[in-house]
């Protein structure tokens, strides 16, 4: 089969396009034919080295597929199923290992492309609004980045509970994508001072949650947009990891909270997978949630995604395509 691994850290140059047998699966492990493989952020900070890993490894943690072989003791699925993961030992390749317990079952009324492009950022928009700092109607939310791939799903999560979201993105379309998503209030934070704005935009009050996936260049910032006792949200970093800060600030700028949650502390179990799953895909099923693609690249081309994400060009969810 065809796989794209990774056999030194680096830049994009580092994915090569390899022949590779078809994994077998063990004990309670599924193998899919892959459909489609979804396209995230972690997979560049693997690819980098941020993020260690043993190499030589097959990128990517998110696919859909239909399963093709159980391993033993496999209960939760069968041969035939469609299903999807946000848990792929190896995304990237015309077929993969999933652990069993990780596996979702999908609904009819969802196909296996949209099951790959929701999993992941599906997932981190429901925990981020329903658990880590669970929106109401009275709250305020600052979402960075929200014409991205979590942004853009985040929007639609905070509206939905009533909050009112103010987005930031770069350009003048990622604008549009993000009020279509529920934006009720758009800053382009690269022209525009984003803490101005949301002093302005909240009547000096601030807001009650931020949530920041950029990092480097606006967790600092992100902490004077928070009304005291707010939370600051920082679930990554695509501008770079944050550098270390004195605590005090978080005294001095309102008694506030930061949290560093990642997706796998908020689907530990599998009822909890199940559960938010069940929800999202419930919610794409019935057509209240739009999964936006913003482009589908063909497996060989894997690198071209990579340079594509990382130079901020890609809107919504990006697609790999076996
Ligand atoms: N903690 C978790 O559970 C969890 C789960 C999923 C994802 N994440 C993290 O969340 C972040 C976003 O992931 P995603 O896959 O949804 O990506 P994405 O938001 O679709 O793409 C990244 C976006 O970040 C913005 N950005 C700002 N500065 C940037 C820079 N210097 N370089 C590149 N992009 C920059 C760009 O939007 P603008 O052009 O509008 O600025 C860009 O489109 C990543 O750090 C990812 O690892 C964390």
């Amino acid at each position: 089969m065809l796989a794209i691994r990774v056999h030194q850290t680096g830049g994009p140059e580092v994915l090569w396009l390899e022949d590779v047998a078809v994994p077998a699966p063990g004990s309670g492990q599924v193998l899919i034919r892959d459909e489609a493989a979804g396209f995230n952020f972690i997979s560049c900070y693997y690819r980098t080295g941020l993020y260690r890993q043993a190499l030589p490894i097959t990128l990517g943690r998110e696919a859909g597929g239909t399963v093709e072989l159980v391993g033993p003791g496999v209960t939760t699925v069968r041969q035939g199923d469609r299903v999807a993961s946000e848990t792929v030992l190896g995304a990237y390749a015309e077929y993969a290992i999933l652990p069993a317990e990780r596996v979702v079952p999908l609904p009819d009324r969802v196909s296996t492309r949209q099951g790959a492009a929701v999993m992941l950022q599906g997932l981190t928009a429901h925990y981020l609004t329903h658990s880590t700092y669970p929106l109401g109607g009275d709250d305020t939310c600052l979402v960075h980045a929200a014409a991205g791939g979590v942004g853009l799903l985040l929007c639609q999560m905070a509206s939905r509970l009533g909050a009112r979201v103010i987005a930031t993105v770069s350009t003048d379309e990622k604008a549009v994508l993000a009020k279509r998503a529920g934006a009720a209030e758009v800053i382009l934070y690269t022209q525009d001072d984003f803490v101005a704005a949301v002093k302005r935009l909240t009547g000096g009050a601030g807001v009650q949650v931020v949530y920041d996936s950029v990092g480097r260049t606006t967790f600092l910032a992100g902490l004077d947009c928070l009304a005291p006792r707010g939370m600051l949200v920082l679930y990554g970093q695509s501008s770079g990891p944050v550098e270390p800060f004195d605590p005090q600030l978080l005294n001095q700028k309102g008694s506030l909270f930061i949290t560093r949650p990642t997706l796998a502390h908020y689907t530990a179990s599998r009822a909890e997978l199940l559960e938010r799953a069940g929800q999202v895909l419930g919610w794409v099923a019935d057509g209240s949630l739009q999964v936006r693609v913003g482009r589908d690249f063909q497996l060989a081309d894997a690198a071209e995604a990579h340079r594509e994400l990382e130079g901020r060009r890609t809107t919504g969810k990006v697609l790999l395509i076996p």
